[in-house]
């Protein structure tokens, strides 16, 4: 792949997903290309190009192109203190007296381990009995479509388990005869797993959250993207919600409805309860 083959397609993967692939990742860029051209017999990347940028079948070969370059490395409470956070908060705003049913909002969740954690957050708020019982609902959403499949049969390899305890794995997955892992029904029945480019925000409905978490997703953006998606995420917020991000994922931005959360191990925002205290 010349240097103007790779600026090509690394500019439409940027304009199609967002993703900036540097020039240190080439090989990268290289490795998933290739494999698709194998399975059509293609050999040129720049026949390739024209393919996938013509018509119906360019379309459709597209979505599985992006299957090949996307990365999707995640685990369940990959991050502890942020789930810790995202309880804390929740738990307070229930004993100021919110007492409506809760949404939140995994944003990039690949194949679903971040969602089930954040049910699984709240199946242990809910089950303290100083908390009144309220419905829930986790929305989670992803571009790629093989990640959702993986995320709606929410059945895992041991080393995806990662920051859960034993005692949460005993309660809250089931080993299989294969050795792999099933989440429960009560966690299984919480989340709604939907197909969402996250450049195309304005098509989702998904508004008034409690919590939206986005995590290691727009570490992959450039600076400018990040702070424009951050600005949409936070007006999806209700008021008093809590964006998350990942720790150091962006510096340099700041949003008037919003406020830092006083954490240092966690990147995360509160939604102003109203913008009269600014005035
Ligand atoms: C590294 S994973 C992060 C998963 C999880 N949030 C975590 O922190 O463990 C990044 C995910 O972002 C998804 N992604 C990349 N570009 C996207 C886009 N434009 N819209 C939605 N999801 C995207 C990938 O498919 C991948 O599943």
């Amino acid at each position: 792949m010349d240097g103007q083959q790779f600026r090509q397609w690394q500019a439409l993967l940027e304009l199609r997903t967002g993703v900036c692939i540097s020039a240190e990742r080439k090989v990268y860029l290289q490795t998933g290309l290739g494999t698709r051209m194998r399975a059509l017999g293609i050999r040129d990347y720049q026949a390739y190009y024209q393919y996938v940028t013509e018509g119906i079948s360019g379309a459709v070969e597209w979505s599985a192109l992006v299957e090949w370059l996307t990365i999707r490395e995640t685990s369940f409470m990959r991050h502890r203190p942020s789930f810790d956070c995202v309880a804390r908060h929740l738990r307070a705003r229930m004993s100021e007296g919110l007492d409506r049913p809760l949404q939140l909002w995994s944003v990039g969740c690949a194949s679903g381990e971040e969602a089930y954690s954040l049910a699984i957050i709240l199946e242990q708020l809910l089950s303290d009995s100083a908390i009144q019982r309220r419905d829930y609902g986790i929305w989670a959403t992803d571009i790629s479509q093989q990640a959702l499949d993986q995320a709606r049969r929410g059945c895992y390899p041991a080393r995806r388990l990662g920051g859960l305890t034993d005692a949460e794995i005993h309660q809250w997955l089931e080993q299989q005869p294969d050795g792999q892992y099933q989440v429960a029904a009560a966690l299984h029945e919480r989340v709604c797993f939907t197909r969402l480019n996250i450049l195309e925000l304005a098509q989702a409905p998904i508004r008034d959250l409690d919590i939206i978490f986005c995590q290691n997703l727009l570490i992959y953006f450039r600076r400018w993207r990040r702070r424009e998606l951050l600005n949409q995420l936070a007006s999806r917020l209700a008021p008093g919600g809590v964006l998350v991000i990942g720790p150091g994922e962006i510096m340099d931005w700041n949003n008037p409805s919003l406020e830092p959360v006083a954490d240092d191990r966690v990147q995360a925002y509160r939604r102003r309860e109203s913008m009269e205290c600014l005035e």
